[in-house]
């Protein structure tokens, strides 16, 4: 166990489940990780008002203010990175990361994905399951890349699909076995560590 708890930095786009799930985990010194700061690219969602409630410090760059994706980009690496964080946990963020943040913070960022990858990558993982008509799909938590949804994998949880599922019903259902499975990885990432090998992700220094 480190003597002093990782350093986490979580962006956020939406309900903030997953996050909430962290901070409720982080709650406990025994867990390993503080959650020091939560951005997003938008205001006026139920993540930022979780993490105002649980007095963790918040940034939001919206991407229709800046002239450019790239300079976006490069403030939204700044900013993460003044956090000093150990592991950025992308919660739901609904933007994908540019050069700029993949130079800087690519190798320490995970990203949740509500599918089995490589299964379903992209913006509607549990509706594209549901079409496809698979029995069994799930949550994968990722290392970020340049691709969408294509980082080496950390962990993934499976959730079977039922015969009366709609998106709705699906999507939720997995997001109760990804918060688990977030919560699981995040807090070995924090307190044993991990590296990249490759395609595999493996914990331990
Ligand atoms: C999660 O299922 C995430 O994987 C997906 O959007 C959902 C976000 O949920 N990209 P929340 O905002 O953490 O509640």
């Amino acid at each position: 166990m480190p003597a002093t708890p990782a350093r986490i930095v979580v962006l956020v786009s939406g309900a903030g489940t997953n996050l909430q799930a962290l901070l409720d985990a982080a709650a406990d010194p025994a867990y390993g990780a503080e959650v020091v700061a939560v951005g997003a690219d938008r205001d006026g969602i139920e993540a930022l008002e979780r993490a105002r409630r649980a007095e963790v410090p918040t940034f939001v760059h919206r991407l229709r203010d800046f002239a450019t994706r790239p300079e976006w980009d490069a403030a939204l690496a700044g900013s993460v990175a003044s956090y000093r964080p150990d592991v950025v946990v992308l919660a739901g963020f609904m933007k994908l990361v540019g050069p700029d943040y993949l130079a800087a913070l690519g190798q320490r960022t995970v990203n949740t994905h509500p599918a089995l990858s490589p299964a379903f990558p992209g913006m509607h993982g549990p509706r594209d399951a549901l079409e496809y008509g698979v029995k069994v799909t799930g949550a994968t938590l990722f290392v970020v890349d340049r691709g969408v949804d294509t980082g080496p994998i950390v962990a993934q949880a499976a959730v079977p699909v039922a015969d009366d599922d709609t998106e709705e019903t699906l999507h939720e259902r997995i997001k109760v076995a990804e918060r688990a499975m977030l919560v699981e990885a995040v807090g070995r990432m924090a307190r044993e560590g991990y590296r990249v090998e490759g395609r595999r992700v493996r914990f331990g220094d």
